[in-house]
């Protein structure tokens, strides 16, 4: 699959720096593609696709790493839950596994106790992927390309994915997915970075978030979708107005039990259904620090950060403790090939898979 019409291999390699990350255990290396531009610097390796860092100005104009994640490809190939990664070729779960289509049941990895998540054993977080430095319209970025063999994982036909990363203007990270498939299959693409727009080891409790969903996907107790869409008037589920992380999360409401904090799906509310539309907005009080995500998708997933026990150490010998980054992955929603009612994820050859999210990173004033 080539890149788009739009972007052209980069000549000018000072705002996209290419360099060695490191080596898989089979000796293939795996490189890194440093962006930027005004606002911010990101950097990007061809394993998992992975947002390694990212770093945005505080009000002071001081920059900052907001995500978590590692300094070396060991620490991703032996602790990492999903930091950073493009997720796939299913992002979220699927109930036992197992789905059908057009009349065949297909039974997948059960990696996440019955279930399967996130892709399964080695999901695309784990494929090495080819990357490509690329400009568009001058802005920098990277195309990586993975191409996912018929039964990897034990999803059906050959996947051809591409995730292009550009900053196209001053603060923005845009994140682009196409796939193909030469048969009927199903994908769900996401972004798993951690953000803790603090840029400190503190807790993200005091982020304060608003998500722009009046309805979420309550779940059962392995946390698979039950079917319906609730709405979150008097829940703590309830982001429609701004409000701290930390506001409502110790609260004894029984979703919020389930799942040990938030780690829900939210039904965004569109306008129209293809384009980009608001899907969450953070400020982070202390250093001023805000992030808008918008996307092409109906859902974000949003994860408190719940299972960081301090037991993986990162960049800086940081320990990540419990709820000190959170996620927003924008999604289709969690095992809808299990729901006719959800949003198909269903691809047929001949169709391209084609979503967008775009990350925005200011300063308040
Ligand atoms: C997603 C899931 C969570 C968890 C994290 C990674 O957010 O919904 O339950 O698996 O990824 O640990």
């Amino acid at each position: 699959m080539s890149p788009d019409a739009r972007t052209v291999a980069s000549e000018r390699p000072s705002d996209v720096e290419v360099s060695r990350f490191g080596e898989l255990p089979d000796g293939r290396p795996v490189r890194q593609f440093a962006l930027r531009n005004a606002g911010i610097q990101v950097v990007i390796i061809e394993y998992g696709a992975v947002i390694v860092s990212l770093h945005t100005p505080d009000h002071r104009g001081e920059a900052g790493d907001i995500v978590l994640g590692h300094e070396t490809l060991d620490g991703y190939l032996q602790h990492s839950p999903y930091f950073g990664a493009v997720v796939g070729r299913y992002a979220n779960r699927i109930a036992g596994g197992r789905f059908s289509l057009d009349g065949t049941t297909y039974q997948l990895a059960q990696n996440d106790g019955v279930n399967h998540l996130h892709g399964g054993a080695r999901g695309f977080d784990k494929a090495l992927w080819k990357g490509t430095p690329v400009r568009e319209d001058g802005a920098p970025g990277v195309v990586l390309e993975y191409v996912s063999a018929d039964g990897e994982e034990g999803y059906p036909g050959r996947l051809d994915v591409r995730v292009t990363y550009l900053l196209r203007a001053p603060g923005e990270l845009h994140v682009r997915y196409h796939a193909v498939a030469d048969r009927p299959t199903i994908v769900n693409l996401s972004q798993h970075s951690y953000f803790n727009l603090t840029a400190s080891p503190r807790d993200v409790l005091g982020h304060v978030l608003e998500i722009n969903a009046g309805r979420f996907t309550p779940v059962d107790d392995t946390l698979i979708p039950t079917g319906e869409l609730r709405g979150v008037d008097h829940t703590p589920f309830d982001f429609r107005a701004p409000s701290a992380i930390g506001e409502c999360i110790a609260e004894s409401d029984h979703q919020l039990m389930v799942a040990g904090g938030y780690d829900h799906n939210f039904v965004l509310d569109r306008v129209s259904d293809r384009s980009l539309a608001l899907a969450a907005r953070v400020l982070e009080p202390l250093s001023r620090r805000t992030m808008e995500v918008r996307t092409t998708q109906p859902g974000v997933q949003f994860y408190s950060g719940n299972f960081l026990d301090g037991s993986v150490i990162g960049k800086g010998a940081r320990r990540y403790a419990h709820r000190t980054g959170f996620c927003l992955e924008t999604q289709h929603f969690p095992d809808s090939p299990n729901h006719p009612s959800f949003p198909s994820t269903v691809v047929r050859p001949g169709a391209t898979y084609a979503e967008e999210t775009v990350f925005s990173f200011g300063v308040e004033d």
